[in-house]
């Protein structure tokens, strides 16, 4: 068997401070790769990474809102300035809480599909770009969610922001594919993070999927063979009704 490793990749993670984001960067650096670590609490940052680094790998903390233009856009070009490359971008930075459509107002709607849509959409296009003028066959993965295969009671504006990076992501897959670019797609449903507790505390915690299990997917369609893409990945909780 061939042993993995991602020794030399750059990878971009975003929301890596803590849940699933961090659980990937964890594992992508025990792989090997030298690790971006994005999200906007600084300290919470810092401590992944020194964490990362104590472990013996690669990590640097990156401080920057995903959903804001100019702050993406300067993240993407002090990346390239440091680091010459990115091979990786795990776009997982995400905000979701629950309320009933009535409820929800024209803020909450702007918030999440802000940071889930339009946050992974312009770390999406800057990382793109790197990756066509450098001539890299990178891989871009996107952390959607089952609530962007289905609708969720009182998750209106997630479930919306969610649909729209799924159908995003399938243009940027077709796109990429002209430049060797791979995009993928994880959705999971809950996972034991804050997040979960917030939007769906009626799920037995004892149900939920882990965020190792989501940091293990992402390394397995890292390192699928080059001739096969797996385009999506659903991830239910065992005891969740078949999608
Ligand atoms: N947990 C679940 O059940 C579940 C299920 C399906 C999909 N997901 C998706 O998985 C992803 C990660 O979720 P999680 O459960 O790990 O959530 P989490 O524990 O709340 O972590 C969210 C991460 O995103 C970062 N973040 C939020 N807004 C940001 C912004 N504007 N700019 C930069 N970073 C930002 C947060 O850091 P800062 O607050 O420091 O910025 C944090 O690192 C999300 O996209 C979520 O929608 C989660």
């Amino acid at each position: 068997m061939k042993t993995f490793s991602l020794t030399g990749k750059l990878a971009i993670v975003t929301g890596a401070s803590r849940g699933i984001g961090e659980a990937i960067a964890r594992k992508m650096a025990q792989s090997g790769a030298r690790v971006i670590l994005v999200a906007r609490s600084q300290e919470r940052l810092k401590t992944v990474a020194e964490s990362i680094r104590q472990a013996g790998g690669q990590a640097w903390p990156v401080v920057a809102d995903i959903s804001r233009e100019d702050q993406v856009i300067k993240m993407v070009e002090k990346i390239t300035r440091d680091f010459h490359r990115i091979d990786i971008l795990i776009n997982n930075a995400g905000i979701g809480y629950a309320l009933p459509v009535p409820e929800t107002t024209a803020s909450d709607w702007d918030l999440m599909m802000n940071t889930n849509a339009r946050g992974a959409f312009f770390c999406s296009r800057e990382v793109f770009k790197v990756m066509v003028e450098q001539k890299i066959s990178g891989t871009i993965i996107n952390i959607a969610s089952l609530a962007g295969k289905k609708g969720y009671r009182y998750q209106a504006a997630y479930c919306a922001s969610k649909f729209a990076l799924i159908g995003f992501s399938k243009v940027l897959a077709m796109e990429g594919r002209d430049y060797g670019i791979r995009v993928h797609l994880i959705c999971p449903g809950g996972v034991n993070t804050e997040f979960i507790r917030k939007i769906r505390p009626d799920i037995p915690p004892e149900t939920l999927i882990q965020p190792e299990d989501i940091a293990e997917t992402v390394l397995f369609l890292l390192h699928q063979s080059p001739s096969v893409v797996t385009d999506e990945i659903l991830m239910r909780r065992f005891t969740s009704e078949v999608i």
